[in-house]
């Protein structure tokens, strides 16, 4: 069932009540009349303001989360939303290396102390994203004189002074992000695997967070796993030997970036297979790509799809054990804010349209919240 938020308007059009004060002296008839018809609209006259849609967050018994950049937080509009509905926030970019660290080995925090700033003032949980990422591999480490330091040592300064910065309003992090390759046929190779081994660069970054913040749930992180089995089999051995190791592993996280195309069930299957590890799931970064499986032909289609596939990932969540319902997270507010509107501007894969009106997705959500 398709819901319009603007559908909560009036369900009785403006034209048809007439509001304007009438020229005869007000009769007794008249304003029985009125309230009649009034009551026929089931609401008082709104003077046709919409009801606004109800906050994710008040329908969710978990929190719902989304991906901020710290200067759209100055626009008024986009701060609203977020704060409307959301109740943890990620950093989309500000919180790691690619950002924070600079080439002389410096640190540069600002932008992650205004989205945690602003997450402080709107009562949010942050969620830090991401220590270790294969795709970060700032000048500040790769130039590393260990002659000095040592690389362990560095990465040892870099993870506590990042942790230690949010310790209690991170609720968790992504320790380690992205690990399996590609294919599934292995760990990803990288300057920390390089440098630490593959097993190495786990232990030091999850027992330097893990001292910096005994509280915080540390997480691996991974994408893809709904469509790639032979991925999602590298996942799970992989957090198998982390947890056989003693690596203070507290969380597992799947992106779920996906799109129209990708199989009903594919998402509840994967949850599924992931919460037999007892851990809390962070499904973590959802987006349904539009146009990715190639179903921009047909536009209607692809977002009912889509529409169903937020459906299904919700009710999956809300499926877990309470214990394992750490958030769940967007990959961003207005389909104008997706890192996917780069690849092409065509896409739509979020819950809010480009002014911030949420979509069929939103109603999907809300609908399969309301339906528990
Ligand atoms: C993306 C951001 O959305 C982009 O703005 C940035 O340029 C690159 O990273 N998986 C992740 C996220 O864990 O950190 C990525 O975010 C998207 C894929």
């Amino acid at each position: 069932m398709k819901r319009d938020y603007e559908g909560d308007r009036l369900s009785c059009p403006k034209g048809q009540l007439n509001l304007s004060p009438p020229a005869a002296p007000v009769s007794r008839r008249l304003i029985l009349a009125s309230g009649l018809a009034l009551a026929a609209c089931g609401r008082e006259p709104a003077l046709s303001q919409p009801i606004p849609e109800p906050p994710l967050k008040s329908l969710a018994p978990f929190p719902i989360g989304t991906c901020v950049r710290a200067p759209d937080l100055e626009d008024p509009a986009y701060a609203g939303l977020a704060a409307r509905h959301f109740s943890q926030l990620t950093a989309e970019w500000e919180m790691k290396m690619e950002y924070v660290v600079q080439p002389d080995g410096s640190f540069r925090f600002d932008r992650a102390d205004a989205i945690a700033a602003f997450a402080r003032r709107n009562g949010q949980r942050l969620f830090g994203h991401t220590l270790l990422w294969y795709a970060n591999e700032p000048e500040g480490f790769a130039r590393l004189d260990e002659s000095r330091q040592s690389f362990e040592g560095a990465l040892r300064n870099y993870v506590t002074a990042m942790v230690s910065r949010y310790r209690g309003l991170a609720s968790g992090w992504d320790v380690i992000n992205e690990p399996v390759m590609e294919n599934g046929e292995g760990l990803r190779d990288s300057l920390w695997s390089r440098k630490l081994g593959q097993t190495g660069q786990f232990k030091v970054a999850f027992e330097a967070a893990r001292a910096a913040d005994p509280a915080a749930v540390l997480f691996v992180n991974d994408y893809h796993l709904e469509s790639r089995p032979a991925k999602l089999r590298t996942y799970m051995t992989l957090i198998e030997q982390l947890l056989k190791d003693g690596v203070p592993l507290g969380g597992i996280g799947c992106q779920t970036h996906c799109w129209s195309e990708l199989a009903p069930g594919a998402i509840t299957a994967t949850l599924k297979a992931l919460a037999g590890f007892g851990l809390p799931i962070h499904l973590s970064e959802m987006d349904v790509s539009t146009v990715q499986g190639g179903m921009l032909a047909n536009r209607a289609e692809a977002e009912r799809r889509q529409a169903r596939l937020y459906g299904e990932a919700i009710e999956a969540f809300a499926a877990l054990p309470e214990r394992q319902q750490f958030a769940f997270t967007v990959w961003g507010l207005r389909d104008r804010d997706s890192w996917l509107k780069r690849e092409n501007a065509q896409d739509r894969p979020l819950l809010f349209d480009d002014a911030g009106r949420p979509k069929p997705t939103f109603a999907a959500i809300v609908d399969a919240l309301r339906a528990r």
